[in-house]
């Protein structure tokens, strides 16, 4: 009987190892057929997904033997997590593997709004010359809020201090103390100040309850006029109605998103427009960190099916069932 579903596409060496030792159906596409994922998930102790994968109560609660569900990134919006730890289902997840990355992403998406490039870039491919349209800002003296002061946000903040940038940020769930002990150079304030005073916004918040469509006319409305807002969190913390308005009424100046609120994104008014750059959720697409991110999700997989602890996990480290 196989015993490891993957509905997404994970590979690399560590999968391969664990393909090897457990009888393994590997669906890179089954994401889109949660039905079928349904129907099939009785038979497996293990299932392994990104973020593009439902795993809803309903598919927990059909996967009678699954003593892990393996998630490959952080996000746990995917996952009905209170579901998974009533059924006594390890929720096993790769933490920090790839926040380098994200927040690397975030620093390149920064520079690509000050300095126009994506626009640019397509311009003079059609034949245009034309560096009078192209003047932008620099980065240097500017203030830059965080929206969410974990890992990847702390990391932005780092990266971005070393370019000349002030850092403000709001994050109601961390004390001066511990960013502090952290090093991370950073005034903590609220919401209202950092969208205030920021030249540019920038968010690194899980979608939760809590945040979900957090960011609206209200927030757009209290930026700063002319500022630039990037999301490489999460699509759903923001009403892109309300931030396709405020481009529009030129309230801001420029937005790029890797995350939408519908992934994969539907066409939309941003598509046309040359202050928006739109990516398809890359922040974790690195060799380095999907090595990581694959390596820690394939060695705790193979942990939980050995009956050992897992490292990495939201819930428990050992099945409870
Ligand atoms: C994550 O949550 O880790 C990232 O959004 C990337 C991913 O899920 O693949």
């Amino acid at each position: 009987m196989p015993e490891v579903l993957i509905t997404e596409n994970i590979i690399g060496e560590e999968m391969d190892k664990l393909r090897e030792r457990f009888d393994s159906i590997f669906e890179p596409n089954l994401w889109k057929e949660p039905d079928r994922l349904r129907a099939m998930i009785p038979d497996f102790r293990a299932l392994i997904a990104r973020n593009q994968t439902q795993i809803t109560r309903d598919i927990i609660e059909a996967g009678t033997r699954l003593e892990v569900i393996a998630r490959a990134g952080v996000g746990m919006d995917n996952v009905d997590l209170a579901a998974a730890s009533r059924a006594g289902i390890v929720v096993a997840w790769t933490p920090e593997q790839n926040s380098n990355s994200v927040a690397e992403l975030t620093i390149g998406l920064m520079l690509s709004l000050a300095r126009m490039i994506p626009d640019a870039d397509v311009d003079t491919k059609k034949g245009g010359w034309n560096r009078w349209k192209y003047i932008g800002v620099e980065l240097l003296g500017k203030t830059l809020g965080i929206v969410g002061l974990g890992r990847i946000g702390s990391l932005t903040a780092a990266k971005a201090r070393a370019l000349g940038m002030e850092i403000l940020a709001y994050d109601p769930y961390v004390d001066p103390e511990s960013l502090r002990a952290m090093e991370v150079r950073a005034r903590l304030t609220s919401l209202e100040e950092v969208l205030a005073l920021s030249d540019f916004v920038s968010l690194h918040l899980p979608e939760t309850d809590e945040t979900r469509g957090m960011f609206g006319d209200e927030q757009f409305g209290q930026m700063k006029p002319g500022a630039y807002f990037i999301n490489a969190a999460r699509g759903g913390v923001v009403k892109e109605d309300a931030l396709l308005r405020a481009l529009q009424e030129k309230r801001i100046a420029a937005a790029a998103l890797d995350v939408r609120q519908q992934e994969p994104a539907v066409p939309s008014a941003f598509d046309e427009m040359t202050n928006v750059i739109l990516i398809p959720h890359i922040g974790a697409q690195t060799r380095e960190a999907q090595r990581r991110v694959v390596t820690a999700v394939a060695r705790d997989v193979t942990a939980i099916l050995n009956g050992e602890e897992a490292k990495h996990f939201a819930n428990f480290s050992k099945p409870r069932r």
